[in-house]
């Protein structure tokens, strides 16, 4: 039994089928990679997860119990934070204010540092968020306005946003869409820090196929709304179905 389980969800707009019997099963502490073409599904799999959108039919569940019928917000609670398709970050705020914004969205009001769970003070709170921006390697920007911050920036600040509610699950929308290949190559390495110093489960949506084979253990090839195959990056990079659907015979 994976942490995140995912079955027969089905979810149509109007006439259009975006996802039809969906199943995936994320195991803890792996990074698992969601891929396929424009239009597959695979952002509205995801809103489905977070409770941004309600599934037509089937289960979702996370760490055994049901997401369905809960807000955003109560899932976040429950352990998933995700870095949106497109970044949601306060421009008017400085970096390290952004960080500290989703401490104040604890609904226990605690925080957990070097283990001990204790009332959280806006100094506590700043420390926290100072100490999330140096794992991203944003340190230095702390004191900037975020409107001010690269692509590349938005998205690691985003990252910091999330990293910093202590999340059992990540879920990652193409993190590296638009991205410089150095700036993709900064995220892989950052991902690959980020998994191995907390145990965190990664899902990620992405269209790199660089990124996909460098990070992912379990890869879900979604067309059309339905998985059309499920397995380890080598046999993925084998499939003639993956290649003919998706990986068009160039990877
Ligand atoms: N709110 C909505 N209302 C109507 N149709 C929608 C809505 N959201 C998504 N769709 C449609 O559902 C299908 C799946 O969209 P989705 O955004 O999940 O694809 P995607 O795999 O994330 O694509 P991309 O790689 O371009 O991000 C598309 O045909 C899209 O136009
Ligand atoms: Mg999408």
């Amino acid at each position: 039994m994976g942490i995140l389980e995912v079955k027969g969800v089905n979810k149509r707009f109007g006439g259009l089928q975006a996802l039809g019997d969906v199943n995936l099963s994320v195991q803890e502490n792996t990074v698992h990679a969601i891929i396929g073409p424009n239009g597959a599904g695979k952002s509205t799999l995801l809103n489905c997860l977070v409770g941004k959108l309600i599934p037509d039919s089937g289960s979702v569940s996370f760490d055994g119990q049901s997401v369905l019928g809960r807000s955003p917000f109560a899932i976040n609670q429950m352990g998933i934070s995700r870095v949106f398709q497109t970044p949601e970050i306060f421009s008017d705020l400085t970096v390290l204010e952004n960080v500290m914004i989703p401490c104040f969205a604890r609904r226990d009001g605690t925080f957990k540092l070097n283990g001990i769970r204790s009332v959280m003070s806006q100094n506590d709170m700043r420390a926290k968020a100072m100490a999330m921006l140096e794992d991203v390697n944003m340190a230095d920007k702390a004191t900037m306005h975020a409107a001010a911050m690269s692509r590349g920036d938005k998205r690691r600040l985003e990252m910091a946003m999330c990293l910093v509610q202590d999340p059992k699950m990540l879920l990652l929308d193409e993190p590296t869409a638009g991205m410089a290949r150095a700036d993709t190559n900064n995220t892989i390495d950052l991902l690959k820090e980020i998994k191995e110093k907390r145990n965190i489960t990664i899902a990620i949506i992405e269209h790199d196929m660089h990124v996909v084979f460098s990070l992912a253990e379990r890869i879900t090839v979604l067309a059309q709304g339905t998985p059309l195959v499920e397995d380890t990056p080598e046999n993925i990079k084998g499939h003639p179905k993956v290649q003919e659907a998706y990986l068009g015979g160039n990877h």
